[in-house]
């Protein structure tokens, strides 16, 4: 199959449940996954945010799941992460002063009940809203994931509700949305804290670029807007043209290193994590884990072929 045509076919396959059915079950699967997955359970997400924080990164956490069609499934996430945030509670970084926390957890209102036939958009407020409150005692900062495009405008009105109580509540936004140039000029205010990435989901052309060039071309208009605006960018790539342009955006208008952090995967561009830690830049890394990984490991495969033909090595009989 042509490259330009694996994305598209990977990225409809992360949300058939008959091949999620097939592909968990493959033992073969499970190396593959653990590059991208911190483990199963939170001790393991513990031991891998303590070990990114011995190298000087913070992190955020995020417990897998999404696209919930069952209430108490909702309501298990929700229990998830309080349990991770009492764990969290413990670790010396929590009690650590300053606006910019180094642990975060990151949710997705999806896995919270956004998508429930009845009520979906309240149920996900008021179970994003106990997660907050329940970070906030912790020392622990929140950010709201984005998904795909059907979901953008509750996600971000949630985000709006969260921010009354929450102020320092973060957002996602999708630099391939064509709407995110108008998004990021509203969110850009004093003591908003925007992650930009480039959007990871199957989106049509009426509602998002599609070339590489043109996402691209997009990123660096919201990043140009997030670094001239008043809150705190969060520069969400491994691209290092993106990377790049981040350093010298920040140089033009002065902001300093502590005014803005490189973003990346867990498994991801790891000697790069390091080596922005190393010259003084925030980095902070997007830590994955539980038994719910196979949407967002399918759009790891999806992101780069090469993880796809390792893959499928794994897959092939010895
Ligand atoms: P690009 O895809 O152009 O990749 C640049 C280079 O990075 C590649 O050449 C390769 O070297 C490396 N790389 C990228 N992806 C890789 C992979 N999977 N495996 C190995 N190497 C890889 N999306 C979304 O829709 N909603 C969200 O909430 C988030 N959240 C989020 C948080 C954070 C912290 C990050 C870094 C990313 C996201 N994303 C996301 C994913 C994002 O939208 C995007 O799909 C990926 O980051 C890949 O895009 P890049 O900007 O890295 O560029």
């Amino acid at each position: 199959m042509p490259a330009g045509l694996l994305r598209p076919a990977l990225l409809a396959a992360a949300r058939s449940p008959r091949l999620e059915r097939g592909v968990t079950r493959m033992r073969a699967t499970r190396s593959l996954v653990d590059r991208f997955v911190a483990g199963s359970t939170e001790p393991q997400a513990i031991a891998a945010t303590t070990a990114l924080r011995s190298s000087g990164r913070f992190v955020t956490i995020d417990y897998l799941g999404e696209d919930t069609t069952d209430l108490g499934r909702a309501r298990d996430t929700v229990a998830h992460y309080r349990a991770l945030l009492t764990a969290l509670a413990e670790l010396p970084d929590a009690t650590e002063p300053g606006t910019v926390r180094p642990l975060e957890v990151s949710l997705k209102l999806s896995a919270l009940g956004q998508s429930l036939p009845r009520d979906g958009h309240r149920i996900a407020l008021d179970n994003a809203r106990e997660i907050c409150a329940a970070a906030h005692d912790a020392g622990v900062a929140v950010t709201v994931d984005a998904e795909d495009h059907t979901t953008t405008d509750s996600t971000l009105s949630i985000v709006r509700d969260l921010r009354v109580d929450f102020p320092g509540t973060g957002t996602v936004l999708q630099a391939y949305l064509r709407r995110t140039e108008a998004d990021c000029r509203d969110f850009a205010g004093p003591g908003s804290r925007i992650r930009l990435c480039k959007g990871a989901y199957r989106e049509p052309e009426s509602v998002a670029y599609q070339s590489a060039a043109e996402v691209d071309a997009a990123y660096l208009r919201c990043l140009r807007i997030l670094m001239d605006g008043a809150g705190y960018p969060m520069v969400a790539t491994h691209d290092p043209a993106m990377i790049a342009a981040a350093q010298r955006y920040a140089d033009e208008v002065d902001r300093k290193a502590d005014e803005f952090e490189f973003q990346m995967l867990y498994g991801i561009r790891d000697a790069e994590q390091r080596r922005l830690a190393e010259d003084s830049h925030r980095v902070r890394v997007y830590l994955p884990y539980g038994d719910q990984w196979y949407g967002y490991f399918m759009r790891r495969l999806a992101e780069r072929p090469a993880n796809l033909v390792f893959f499928l090595r794994a897959l092939a009989p010895a």
